[in-house]
């Protein structure tokens, strides 16, 4: 009796203390482990698992590219805006044991602990890549999942889009939350744009990690902490692509596989672009237009501000400002401009304003969970917004813009797009459709500029089917580069910010955008005029070639700085368009591969240290062989960093050994520009616009050097989608050292190039070779012509002349 009692005791004892430890410990944590695998099903290339906490889901891609999803419930269908990529079948193999499940393609394998659920990646001779940090994995607090990474050895992080700091962001954490940052200083975060895709660095590896989420995501890499790296986001799935290559460059090959490529630009686009808030009426549009001209400053666009709307209302003209859209597009058109304009996503409320009606009969704007529209204010007062998460809200926005190309404008300027509303707190509850799916504002926002800029991507594709649209904007997600160029906002007129535009530039490249630009001169402020000659001197190499700057703010012309800046701006301007058969080339290179055309360093030196230090992150590749060294406009001497290899001065021809740093006296005609060895650039003579034709003949500069190397040259009509039925004109250039060489491939596609004639001029030869082509001698003359036009030193060059024979052949020396 006693016995029993005692033991009755003792197990309500028992139970008390279980009970109290369970309780206790589910009130004591609130972060939810995914725990430890209970089952394991393999379904092809797809492996489902259940956790003690949640479920996952490991899907391979592609031999290098392995998704991971997690959630705390069963994982249902997905629906992504940013990946277009479907798994490729390949060769694999799993195997399934009582620890761990194995998962072995041709690139990596992957490890996949049971107790607790963990993932570690290795190269397939064992080296391990990325895992994750023991004990934290991945979990959840609140609906917030992220996943940690074990930081392995002086790692470091490069990429993630649009983000301010360093190159190398190791030390620190980041915010994707797409905000309008007006001025913002030179470490904001978040601003306007959210890729939440980076590479990580370290003995001599190297990987991507791409988390598709658009809740807000946040990473840490190894801020406030010296045990991980992490990223997550605030709701739904742990959703993330793991992508090793052996280089940077296949990396953004295999997330821009991923996530989609670039289209080919309207060769315009490339051009120079005069902006400024605003200009008008449409005289002074004009008067613009026509003194780039006079002064023979070559420029292919104007861009027009909010003003040439009717008080701001979106699908109108102020009348008075702009008595006749079509007439004004037309005499810019016939001056060889096009014109952009900007669009918001707001559209003001006013009864009976017909686009305005026609967007609530269309069902097209975005509402509050109780079925009341939203309104918020921007520049027009109280506006509707469209959603273009639903298929009715895209398909009112492709009819409206319409309206531009009617009126002769080209290019489209989605601006405000994050959402920005005054007061900058849109309403958590505001409902999107998501495809019908629902959404909240907080999974809608991140999302909501690219999709903004894709709508109208194909707006005006439906509306000029033989155009190439230009479409341009501030907000935007992964996977933008489809559809949009992206600029970097209100950005200020200090030397530190033309830098750190430099900096985004490099990153958004970094992350497959390529087409980017950024304010020339700075938006809020007024440059010096050393400042705006260095900037737009930069400029002259960025993909986007825009210059812009607020309103009521100093003049921003290439003119408005004195006749030393207009000659350097004049310079600048016109080597780009010397440099635009190299240019145009490169951004077919972007549409094959996503590689961008302002390349950081560290893609093809990754392992370089040198590369990331502050002193030298802000220089870049201009394609594949021209190094830009950007320079504040206080210095009189620099140090640039030439990687190894030979490099030649781009003003002299000097060669310079690389791998070291030069200490260089500064010109402020000049920015620091060295080509690599063995470079292959085709240019050609200097035109206006590119609505002229640049001569017949196309000059390809060729650097000696102990490299091979090869450069693919594209053409087409530059307008049209025509190259798409194999309208172009495309072959390979080899210069090869070894056999002394310089080859042409025959020529592909269906195009006779615009170039009747080849100007090869060649720079580092002794003078001494003979050079000849299918055994017959050429002869070779000095030239005394060379990039920078007013340059009084020219280089010692020489040049041969030869008939573009679209077969193959090749120069001897
Ligand atoms: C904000 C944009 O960032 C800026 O470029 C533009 O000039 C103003 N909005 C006015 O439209």
């Amino acid at each position: 009796m006693i016995r029993s009692t005692l033991k009755k005791y003792r197990f309500s004892l028992l139970f008390i203390s279980l009970t109290s430890l369970c309780t206790s410990t589910l009130a004591q944590n609130p972060v939810r482990e995914i725990g430890n695998i209970k089952s394991v099903k393999v379904t092809g290339q797809e492996i489902g698992i259940t956790t003690d906490n949640g479920y996952a889901n490991i899907i391979l891609y592609s031999p290098s590219i392995i998704r991971v999803r997690i959630d705390k419930k069963q994982l249902q269908n997905d629906q992504s805006y940013a990946v277009i990529a479907t798994p490729e079948k390949i060769k694999n193999a799993v195997t399934n044991n009582a620890t761990e499940i194995i998962i072995q393609t041709d690139s990596l394998k992957a490890v996949v602990q049971k107790k607790p659920f963990s993932i570690a990646f290795f190269t397939n001779d064992g080296r391990v890549i990325n895992e994750d940090e023991k004990g934290l994995t991945t979990s959840w607090v609140g609906n917030e999942a992220t996943t940690y990474k074990h930081m392995q050895e002086a790692e470091r992080f490069i990429g993630l889009g649009e983000k301010t700091g360093n190159l190398d962001r190791k030390g620190n954490g980041y915010t994707n939350w797409n905000t309008d940052v007006y001025g913002y200083r030179t470490d904001a975060d978040p601003i306007y744009s959210t890729i939440p895709f980076y590479i990580g660095i370290h003995h001599g590896l190297n990987y991507g990690i791409f988390l598709d989420n658009t809740f807000q995501s946040d990473f840490n890499f190894g801020a406030s902490n010296d045990r991980f790296s992490s990223f997550g986001a605030r709701d739904g799935e742990m959703n993330y692509y793991f992508i090793y290559h052996s280089t940077v460059r296949d990396i953004i090959r295999s997330y821009t596989q991923l996530t989609g490529r670039m289209k080919l630009p309207p060769l315009w686009s490339l051009g120079y672009q005069q902006n400024r808030y605003s200009y008008y009426p449409d005289t002074e549009v004009l008067r613009i237009a026509q003194t780039l001209r006079e002064k023979k400053i070559p420029a292919d666009g104007i861009t027009l501000d909010i003003h040439y709307m009717d008080k701001y209302q979106l699908f109108t003209w102020d009348k008075e400002r702009f008595p006749n859209p079509l007439q004004m597009t037309t005499k810019l058109k016939d001056m060889g401009f096009k014109t952009t304009v900007i669009v918001d996503p707001g559209i003001k409320i006013v009864p009976g304003a017909p686009a305005f009606e026609r967007g609530l009969k269309a069902d097209a704007y975005i509402r509050y969970v109780d079925g009341k529209y939203y309104s918020g204010q921007v520049w027009p007062g109280w506006c509707y917004f469209t959603d273009f998460t639903s298929a009715k809200g895209r398909d009112f926005w492709k009819k409206e813009v319409k309206f531009f190309p009617d009126n002769g404008v080209t290019g489209i300027w989605n601006d405000m797009n994050e959402i920005a509303t005054w007061g900058q707190k849109m309403p958590n509850n505001v409902l999107f459709d998501f495809e019908g799916k629902k959404g909240s504002h907080l999974q809608a926002h991140n999302v909501y500029g690219a999709l903004m800029a894709r709508t109208s991507y194909e707006g005006i594709r439906a509306a000029m089917p033989d155009e190439r649209p230009f479409i341009l904007t501030r907000s935007g997600y992964a996977g933008m580069q489809r559809y949009t160029a992206i600029w970097t906002g209100d950005n200020r007129s200090e030397d530190d910010h033309m830098l750190l535009g430099v900096r985004l530039l490099n990153s958004l490249g970094l992350s497959g955008v390529p087409f980017t630009g950024m304010d020339i001169g700075g938006f809020t402020g007024n440059p010096t005029a050393g400042l705006y000659a260095r900037w737009i001197q930069a400029g002259a190499f960025f993909p986007y070639f825009r210059n812009h700057t607020t309103y009521n703010s100093k003049a921003s012309e290439p003119w408005s700085y004195g006749e030393e800046v207009t000659e350097i701006a004049k310079n600048y301007i016109g080597l780009r368009y010397k440099l635009l058969p190299y240019l145009y080339s490169t951004f077919y290179e972007a549409t094959q591969n996503g590689m961008p055309v302002v390349r950081s360093l560290a893609i093809d030196n990754t392992f370089d240290n040198v590369v990331y230090e502050p002193a030298f992150q802000n220089q870049f590749l201009f394609g594949q062989s021209i190094l830009v060294a950007p320079v504040e406009s206080t210095k009189e001497m620099t140090k640039v960093y030439l990687p190894t290899g030979t490099w030649y001065d781009l003003y002299t021809d000097k060669k310079q050994t690389g791998g070291d740093e030069k200490l260089t006296e500064l010109k402020l005609k000049q920015l620091p520009v060295y080509v690599k060895e063995s470079a292959i650039i085709p240019m050609q003579n200097l035109i206006q616009t590119t609505a002229e034709t640049p001569g017949d003949t196309l000059k390809i500069h060729i650097y000696n050097g102990s490299m091979q190397n090869s450069f693919v040259y594209y053409e087409d009509d530059g307008k049209s989608f025509a190259y798409e039925q194999d309208n172009f004109y495309k072959r390979t250039i080899h210069f090869d050292p070894l056999t002394k060489a310089i080859s042409f491939d025959k020529a592909s596609g269906k195009l006779a190039s615009k170039f009747k004639q080849l100007l090869i001029i060649l720079h580092g030869f002794t003078g001494a070779e003979n050079f000849s082509s299918n055994g017959t001698s050429l002869v070779s003359t000095a030239t005394k012509t060379f990039m920078i036009e007013d340059e009084k030193k020219f280089a010692p060059t020489s040049e041969l002349k030869i008939s573009n024979n679209a077969d193959a052949f090749s120069i001897k020396y």
